[in-house]
C-alpha cells in the first residue's frame, strides 16, 4: 500500500474505532462484537507497524499502553485546580442555600454525585488530547498523560466541532468490581492486598508502565468544563455540551446530576444518595451542589482555595457500636499474619458485618483494644470494615488487652517483622501448619495443578491426618491410604483424587510453576516466564540478573525466585516432583505456534479429543489469537467437536448454523 493510502485508512479505522469505543465505554450500548472490533484493530496496528511516522500518540492503539514513562514532569495547571469546602450536616447546607438565597434571590442549583476518586485535569487542542494532569498542589500537578490515555472513557479525541483549547476535569475511578478482582489476583500471587478503590486509582495513574495500567479498567466523570468562551451560562448546559463532544458524563437518568431550585430538593437528593449509593459500583463520598449559573458564579468568586459557589455534603460513613469478642491471627500462605476481629454481629451499610480487619500490630496498640470491649465499626472507602473507636467507658471489668503475638499462633515460631513492612511474618515457611495447607491448596487449585477430587477441605484433612506435608507427598499418596481414613472416604472419591492426581503430570510446565507459590509468581509472570526459559532446571539455575532479563520480570520477583530454589526444602520438593514425573518443560508438541490465524473467531470446545488435552486445545486457540467461549450462540465461529459431544449441543451448533470441525481440521486452521 501506498504512504498516502495507508495514511487515509489508518485515519478511518482510528476514527471507527474510536466510534466503537465511545459507544462501549460511555454510552454501553456497542453495535459491534468484540471479534470485529479486534479485527479493526488488528489492521490498524499492523497499518502503524508498517509505517511508525503516521501512528498518532492519540491512536486507539494507545489505548492498551504505550511506552513505559520515566518520570512525570509537573506542569503548572492553565486555570488553578480548586477544592470544594466540606459540609457534614445538613445544617451547613441549608445555610449555605439560605445565604445565598437572601443575597442573590432564587438560585437553581446543580447537584452531582461526590466521586471518591482521583481528581484529573484534560487539555484538548483542537479536539485532540494533548495532556493529562493529576491535581497536584491545584497550581501545578504531575503529567500522566500517557497513563490517561489507556482509560477507556477519556476519548483521545474530541466529536463535533470543539474549541481550539479546552480543559475538561472529572475524576478517574475504580469499579468495586474491578477492585475485587485486582485483589483476588494479589491474593493468589501472595502480594499485600490494597486497601480501597480510591488508594488503588491514585497508585495506578502512577504507575511508569501504562500497559498494566490499561488492564485496571479504570473510568472516569467529567463534572467540570475550562475554555473560553464556554459554549453556555448554565453550568449544567456545559456538561451537557462535554456529553456531546464524545465525554462520559453524568447521566440524569440515573439521577448522577439533576438541578433543585429549594433546600428541599436538596435534601431530597442527599437522602436518595445517602441510602442509594451502596448499589453503585463506583464509591461516591458525598454529593456537591453547584450554583448553576456563570455569572453568579463569577460574582460570588473564590475564597483561597475554593470557590464559595459549590459546596460538598458528605455523607457519614456509616459507623455502628459492636461488641469484640475475640481475634483471630490468620496466618496465610506467604506466612503473612493478620489480625482479624470477631464481631457480634451488626447490621451496617446494607450488610451484616462479623469480622473487621484490623491491620497491623500498630493499630492494635494504637486503639488499645480489649477482648470484650464495645468498639465502634465503620464501613467506609473500604471494602471490608474497619474498628475505628472503642467506648473505653463500656469495658467489661476485667477485661484482657489484646496483645500481638510475638509467636506464630499456629506454629509457635517468633514472628518476622521487615523493616518498612507493616505485616509481621512466620518464616517457618516448611513446618507451620496453616501454610503448608495452604500452599498445597493452591497447588491443586483450578488455575494451578487443577486435582480434580482435592479441594481446602480434603487437603486439611489429609495433612491432618499425617498423609501429605508437602506438595510432594501427592504423588507418593496411595488409594489404600485414603480408603483408610474411614467415613465419607469412599471408592469413588479415592479414585477420583487418586486419578486426579496422576492427571495432573501433564499440566503445562507454566502452570507448574505457578502452581509452586513462588511469592510474586502469579500466572501471567509464569508463563512469561516458562516460556522464556523452558525447563525448571534451567530457572533454578539462574543469576537474579539473568532472571531480571525476562520481560515483566524486576527485581522482586527476581530475587524471590533465587530465593526459593536457594532454599535446601524447596530443592528437595521440586526433585521429587520431578521424580514423580510432573512436567517441568515447555512441551516442543505443546509449544503451539503464537499467530494471529484465529483472530476474530470464537470457538466453542466440547468432548474429549485425541491430540490436545481440554486445556491444551484451548490454549491453542487462544495461542493463535482466538476466542473459547462455553456456550454457543450466534457469535460462535465454529465449534470443535471431540468424542462424545452431546446431541444437544450438535442440535444447537445446527440451528443457529455454526460450522462444526474436529481437532484434525483445527490444527490445519493453525498449521496453515
Ligand atoms: S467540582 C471548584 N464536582 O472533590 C470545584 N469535584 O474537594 C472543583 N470531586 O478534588 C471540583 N466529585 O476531585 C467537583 N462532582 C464533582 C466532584 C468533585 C468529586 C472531587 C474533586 C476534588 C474534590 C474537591
Amino acid at each position: 500500500m501506498e504512504r498516502e493510502a495507508a495514511a487515509k485508512r489508518i485515519a478511518e479505522l482510528s476514527e471507527q474505532l474510536e466510534h466503537h469505543n465511545h459507544l462501549y465505554y460511555v454510552e454501553a450500548r456497542p453495535v459491534i462484537s468484540d471479534q470485529d472490533f479486534d479485527l479493526l484493530m488488528k489492521e490498524l496496528e499492523a497499518l502503524e507497524a508498517k509505517w511508525p511516522d503516521l501512528a498518532s500518540p492519540n491512536s486507539p492503539s494507545q489505548r492498551v499502553g504505550g511506552d513505559i514513562t520515566k518520570e512525570f514532569n509537573t506542569v503548572p495547571h492553565r486555570w488553578p485546580m480548586l477544592s470544594l469546602s466540606n459540609s457534614y450536616n445538613s445544617e451547613e447546607v441549608a445555610e449555605f442555600v439560605e445565604r445565598i438565597a437572601k443575597e442573590y434571590g432564587a438560585v437553581t442549583f446543580t447537584l452531582e454525585l461526590k466521586y471518591d476518586g482521583v481528581a484529573i485535569s484534560l487539555t484538548y487542542e483542537h479536539g485532540e488530547l494533548v495532556r493529562g494532569l493529576t491535581r497536584g498542589d491545584g497550581e501545578k500537578g504531575d503529567d500522566i498523560t500517557a497513563n490517561v490515555r489507556t482509560v477507556r472513557s477519556i476519548p483521545l479525541r474530541l466529536r463535533g466541532d470543539p474549541p481550539a483549547e479546552l480543559e475538561a476535569r472529572g475524576e478517574i475511578l475504580m469499579g468495586r468490581k474491578e477492585f475485587e478482582k485486582l485483589n483476588e489476583q494479589r491474593e493468589e500471587d501472595g502480594e499485600e492486598l490494597f486497601a480501597n478503590p480510591r488508594n488503588t486509582t491514585a497508585g495506578t495513574l502512577k504507575l511508569q508502565d501504562p500497559k498494566v495500567v490499561a488492564k485496571r479498567g479504570l473510568q472516569n466523570y467529567i463534572y467540570s468544563l475550562q475554555t473560553e468562551p464556554l459554549p453556555s451560562r448554565s453550568h449544567y448546559g456545559n456538561i451537557m455540551y462535554c456529553r456531546e463532544l464524545g465525554f462520559r458524563t453524568p447521566d440524569p437518568a440515573k439521577r448522577f446530576i439533576e438541578q433543585a431550585d429549594s433546600l428541599e430538593g436538596i435534601m431530597a437528593y442527599i437522602a436518595h444518595w445517602d441510602h442509594a449509593r451502596h448499589e453503585l459500583d463506583i464509591a461516591i463520598d458525598g454529593v456537591v451542589i453547584k450554583v448553576d449559573n456563570i455569572d453568579l458564579q463569577e460574582e460570588m468568586g473564590l475564597r483561597s482555595k475554593s470557590p464559595r459557589w459549590a459546596i460538598a455534603y458528605k455523607f457519614q460513613a456509616e459507623q455502628k457500636f459492636t461488641r469484640l469478642h475475640g481475634v483471630e491471627f490468620h496466618v496465610g500462605r506467604t506466612g503473612a499474619v493478620t489480625p482479624v476481629a470477631l464481631l457480634d454481629p451488626v447490621e451496617l451499610a446494607g450488610t451484616t458485618v462479623k469480622r473487621a480487619s484490623i491491620h497491623n500490630a500498630d493499630q492494635i496498640a494504637k486503639l488499645d483494644l480489649h477482648i470484650g470491649d464495645m468498639v465502634q465499626v465503620e464501613k467506609g472507602g473500604e471494602i471490608i470494615p474497619k474498628i475505628t473507636a472503642v467506648d473505653v467507658s463500656r469495658r467489661p471489668s476485667g477485661a484482657l488487652p489484646l496483645t500481638y503475638p510475638a509467636r506464630c499462633p499456629a506454629c509457635g515460631t517468633p514472628l518476622v517483622r521487615d523493616e518498612g513492612v507493616a505485616q509481621h511474618y512466620c518464616p517457618n515457611e516448611h513446618a507451620c501448619p496453616p501454610q503448608i495447607v495452604r500452599r498445597i491448596e493452591h497447588f491443586v487449585a483450578r488455575k494451578a495443578m487443577d486435582i480434580d477430587g482435592l479441594g481446602g477441605e480434603t487437603v486439611e484433612a489429609l495433612f491432618q491426618a499425617g498423609l501429605i506435608h508437602n506438595v510432594a507427598d501427592l504423588y507418593d499418596l496411595q488409594q489404600s491410604q485414603l480408603l483408610n481414613l474411614g467415613k465419607g472416604w469412599g471408592e469413588r472419591s479415592t479414585q477420583l483424587i487418586i486419578d486426579g492426581i496422576a492427571a495432573s503430570k501433564a499440566i503445562p510446565f507454566e502452570r507448574v510453576l505457578f502452581a509452586l507459590g513462588i511469592r510474586h509468581v502469579g500466572e501471567t509472570v509464569a508463563k512469561k516466564i516458562a516460556r522464556a526459559v523452558g525447563n525448571m532446571e534451567r530457572l533454578a539455575s539462574m543469576s537474579v540478573v539473568e532472571l531480571q532479563e525476562i520481560d515483566e520480570v524486576g527485581t522482586v520477583v527476581a530475587t524471590s525466585i533465587r530465593d526459593f530454589f536457594n532454599a535446601d526444602g524447596n530443592r528437595h520438593i521440586v526433585e521429587r516432583l520431578r521424580a514423580a514425573g510432573v512436567n517441568f518443560a515447555v512441551d516442543p508438541s505443546d509449544e503451539i505456534s503464537q499467530s494471529d490465524l484465529l483472530k476474530g473467531l470464537t470457538f466453542v470446545v466440547s468432548g474429549v479429543f485425541e491430540t490436545f488435552t481440554r486445556d491444551g486445545i484451548k490454549l491453542a486457540i487462544e495461542e493463535n489469537g482466538g476466542k473459547v467461549s462455553g456456550s454457543i450462540s450466534r457469535k460462535t465461529s465454529f465449534v470443535v467437536a471431540g468424542a462424545g459431544m452431546g446431541p444437544a449441543k450438535k442440535a444447537k451448533a445446527e440451528e443457529l448454523g455454526v460450522k462444526v470441525i474436529d481437532e484434525v481440521e483445527l490444527r490445519r486452521m493453525i498449521e496453515a
